[in-house]
């Protein structure tokens, strides 16, 4: 009796899935609405596209050197082949990570001075890049924070903060920060929703080369922000994806995490070695937990244990292996922050140049903000319909916010792309 009401139940639900003629099981995606493309991924597609062999690629946020091609770095090059040349097994890693690589990147981004690194009560999990790492924060916060599970982010902000946090079940806001008349930092209004936050709101900042707008706080206007943050009782979540990348130097773009830790702020921390390393699609990134003693850290790291396992058992060792090296040696580090810098001054030239060519043309509008912006990109301030004339007529594509990747900007395209700009401009 049992039995065969169990087969009716599945005869009938079998029926549902099967098309009218009865011929095919109708799809179970028959219904599913079709999602909108990725807006940077659309671009590199018209690019690739065009034909004019003078086109020019600013959309994707990855390093350039100065012919226009992906860069790896030498001191990448030598970790690499030391990790391959000491045969390591591929057994896994913890669900940590490699400790070698975790233990370097606490000591990069705190500095070897940091007081809760000294007292050891800084959890931290290799995670998949930035991205992962901003993924971990969110579900151990929708988890365990005590207060709203609300996170403010900037307006704007890297376009994938609002789905990482929204997918990690945390309400998404958003703070006052990029003021278009000035085409700077909205200061006042920054502080003032900071303040406004209801007390104990988990505040997201980018630790430095604010993405997409190039725009950072001066540190004095970073230590007004942590005052603001203290005031309210506020969570800070710091995004680090550019450290070393915006001022060639890695202690200076630290300057705003490790303020509030002095100030006796206990941050999350999200990593990425995408940008600094070079190493993209190796995926190789941390998230770390300041706790107030070692006894709290010890359970903080079972969490994220706990959480980390079911999401993807343990991270891949390759990349973290390579970005151990690198921190680890003495010889190698020194090298490495020379070619940070490198790429840091390269971007920096970039912006002067971009500048200058725009006033040699005789462009009346003031584009002092291309150089007084840092990092990978630069808010040229131009309006969508500009940037669909620069794609269409100039063969120059970037985001429709007038976002400009410095990092695909060359010696030898410069001059073009100032006299797209101009035209487009006036
Ligand atoms: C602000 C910011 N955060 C995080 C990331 C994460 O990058 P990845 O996952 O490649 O490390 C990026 C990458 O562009 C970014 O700009």
């Amino acid at each position: 009796m049992i039995a065969s009401s169990r087969t009716a139940l599945r005869q009938a639900a079998s029926k549902q899935f099967t098309v009218k003629t009865g011929a095919r099981a109708a799809s179970a995606w028959a219904n599913l609405p079709q999602g909108p493309p990725d807006a940077i991924l659309g671009i590199t597609e018209a690019y690739k596209a065009d034909s004019n062999s003078e086109k020019i690629n600013l959309g994707v946020g990855a390093y350039r050197d100065d012919k226009g091609k992906p860069f790896v770095l030498p001191s990448v090059k030598q970790a690499e082949k030391k990790v391959v040349e000491s045969s390591l097994d591929k057994e896994y890693a913890g669900i940590t990570g490699v400790p070698g690589f975790t233990k370097a990147a606490l000591q990069l981004a705190y500095g070897p001075d940091s007081t809760p690194l000294k007292e050891g009560r800084i959890v931290i999990t290799q995670s998949i890049s930035g991205t992962g790492a901003l993924r971990i924060g969110g579900a151990f916060l929708e988890r365990f924070y005590p207060g709203a599970k609300t996170i403010y982010i900037p307006n704007p902000s890297w376009a994938n903060h609002n789905a990482v946090f929204k997918d990690s079940g945390l309400k998404v806001e958003k703070y006052r920060y990029y003021n278009k008349d000035t085409i700077g930092l909205d200061f006042d209004g920054m502080v003032a929703d900071i303040k406004g936050m209801p007390k104990g709101s988990i505040v997201l900042l980018h630790a430095c080369a604010h993405n997409p707008t190039g725009v950072d706080p001066t540190e004095e206007q970073w230590v007004k922000i942590a005052e603001a943050v203290k005031e309210g009782e506020h969570f800070p979540f710091f995004d680090m994806a550019y450290q070393g990348f915006a001022s060639g130097d890695t202690n200076k773009d630290a300057f705003a995490l490790r303020h509030f830790i002095k100030e006796g702020l206990r941050p999350v921390l999200a990593q990425s070695f995408a940008k600094n390393m070079g190493l993209y699609g190796e995926r190789v990134g941390a998230f770390s937990v300041v706790c107030e003693s070692t006894e709290e850290k010890k359970r903080v790291d079972s969490q994220i244990k706990i959480l980390v396992r079911p999401l993807y058992s343990n991270p891949p060792i390759h990349g973290a292996r390579i970005a151990s090296e690198i921190l680890n040696d003495p010889a190698l580090n020194k090298q490495w922050l020379g070619e940070v810098k490198n790429m840091a001054d390269r971007i920096i030239t970039m912006r002067a140049l971009l500048k200058e060519n725009l006033e040699k043309l005789g462009s009346k509008h003031d584009w002092s903000h291309i150089t007084s912006q840092i990092g990978m990109f630069a808010y040229t301030g131009l309006k969508p319909e500009q940037m669909d004339v620069l794609a269409k007529e100039h063969s120059v594509y970037a985001t429709k916010d007038g976002r400009i990747s410095v990092a695909g900007i060359t010696s030898g395209n410069v001059k073009r792309l100032a006299e797209a700009i101009y035209k487009v401009t006036g």
